[in-house]
Parts: structure tokens; C-alpha cells; sequence
């Protein structure tokens, strides 16, 4: 089996890998400004996209034209600290000027079920994403599709997740369609503890990521090399 690592670059440390991510998405953003007027950027959770959203608040960009969305929720209560909504308010949308209608939160205080169809219906009138950042766990998951299910032939473009290892147990992903559809995807990967999901990766395992065979990855030395 083909890996997923289509383009992978290798940064020194975390810090140079979240500069180049965040100048990468206001490139990306800035160039299609000439083709279209709209840019749809789907924002993932974790400690690693968190850093990439601090930076991107340094960055030139013309925030009247971007719509937020998420590539997953955790379901606790609306404005709940463990939120990845949250997280993306804190560390960037609070502090750019864009309009708040532009912004997409799944409604995952709603029951993952409910907030799932709800989100899957406003993706489908919305449209495909120009832009997916995504973490990867330990354990190799990716927005919240987690390993062990097999998600070839899920047509959902959001799907209610239950019984999730990594807490809370109740969250809504963007189902791999809403992925597949979107034109880029930049994975963001850093430290040793994400080394042993690379290898498993590269070695062709068939954990979540792996569908996606478009995708960029900005890794840091850790990650890659394993120390
Ligand atoms: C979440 C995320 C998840 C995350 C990875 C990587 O809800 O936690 O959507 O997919 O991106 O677990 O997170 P770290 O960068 O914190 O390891």
C-alpha cells in the first residue's frame, strides 16, 4: 500500500514549523484571492495547530474573505474551555478582524448526532473546503476519525463520533469525504511522541490519514526522527 506522505517537509524545532505553517496558509489564502472570492479554511484542534493559530495572527491576510470552519468538536457546552472552538477564538479569531458570521462552529452542544447531520448539511450547501489543517494523535488519529474503523466507504461529510479514546468520548468529525473534497490539506505533526504514528504511516498501515493521498505535511525533527 502507497503512504499518504505526498510532500512532507522536515523542520529544526516546533516553533519554525508553526512560523512556516502560518505563512504557508496566508499564501495559500492570498494567492486564490486572485481566483475567487471566498476561502474556506477548516481549523483542527491540539497543541501543535494552537501554535500555527498564534502566529497566523501575525500574518497579512484579507480576513473579510475567509470562512472558519471546524474539522472536529468536542461535544461539551458551548464556550467550554476543552472546546476546540475555543482554543481557535483564543488563539486567533478574537484577535483578526474577521466578520463573526464568517465563522462555522459545529453545534456539538447539541448531542454529536444532531450537531453532525446539522454541520454535514451546512458543509453541503457551503460547498468544498480550499484549505484542512490537521493534527495527528499518538495513536494516529486525525481530526476525530480514530484508528480501528474503516472509513472507505463513508459518504457523511460530518459524522457523530462515540466512545472516542482520546477524551471526550463525544465529539463530531468531518467525515474523509469532507477531506477528500477539500483542495488542500496540511497535516502538522511535532515532537517524539508522534514519531511511532509517522513510522506507522509510512510503513502503509491503514490508519485514518492514510485515505488521504493529497495532503501536505509539515513535520519537526522529533517527530521524523524519533528523538
Ligand atoms: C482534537 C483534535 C485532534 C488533534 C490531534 C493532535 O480534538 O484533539 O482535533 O485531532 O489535532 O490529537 O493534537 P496535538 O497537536 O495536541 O497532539
Amino acid at each position: 500500500m502507497q503512504h499518504c506522505f505526498n510532500i512532507v517537509t522536515v523542520f529544526d524545532n516546533a516553533q519554525l514549523l508553526a512560523r512556516a505553517a502560518a505563512s504557508h496558509i496566508a499564501q495559500l489564502a492570498n494567492r486564490a484571492a486572485q481566483e475567487q472570492p471566498l476561502y474556506r479554511i477548516a481549523l483542527a484542534g491540539g497543541t501543535t495547530p494552537q501554535s500555527c493559530y498564534l502566529e497566523l495572527r501575525q500574518e497579512i491576510l484579507d480576513w473579510s474573505r475567509i470562512h472558519i470552519y471546524f474539522g472536529d468538536e468536542r461535544c461539551l457546552p458551548e464556550g467550554d474551555s476543552q472546546r476546540n472552538d475555543r482554543m481557535a477564538e483564543e488563539s486567533l479569531l478574537n484577535h483578526v478582524p474577521i466578520p463573526s458570521g464568517q465563522i462555522h462552529p459545529i453545534h456539538a452542544q447539541w448531542g454529536a448526532e444532531l450537531a453532525a447531520l446539522d454541520y454535514a448539511r451546512r458543509l453541503l450547501q457551503s460547498g468544498p473546503l480550499d484549505l484542512a489543517i490537521l493534527g495527528l494523535g499518538e495513536d494516529g488519529h486525525t481530526a476525530s476519525l480514530f484508528p480501528g474503523q474503516d472509513y472507505r466507504q463513508e459518504p457523511r461529510l460530518a459524522l457523530p463520533v462515540f466512545h472516542a479514546p482520546k477524551p471526550p468520548p463525544e465529539r463530531v468529525s468531518l467525515g474523509p469525504a469532507a477531506f477528500l473534497a477539500a483542495r488542500h490539506l496540511l497535516f502538522l505533526v511535532t515532537g517524539a511522541s508522534k514519531h511511532d504514528a509517522l513510522v506507522r504511516l509510512k510503513r502503509g498501515e491503514a490508519l485514518p490519514p492514510q485515505q488521504f493521498k493529497h495532503g501536505q505535511w509539515f513535520v519537526d525533527q522529533a517527530a521524523w526522527n524519533g528523538s
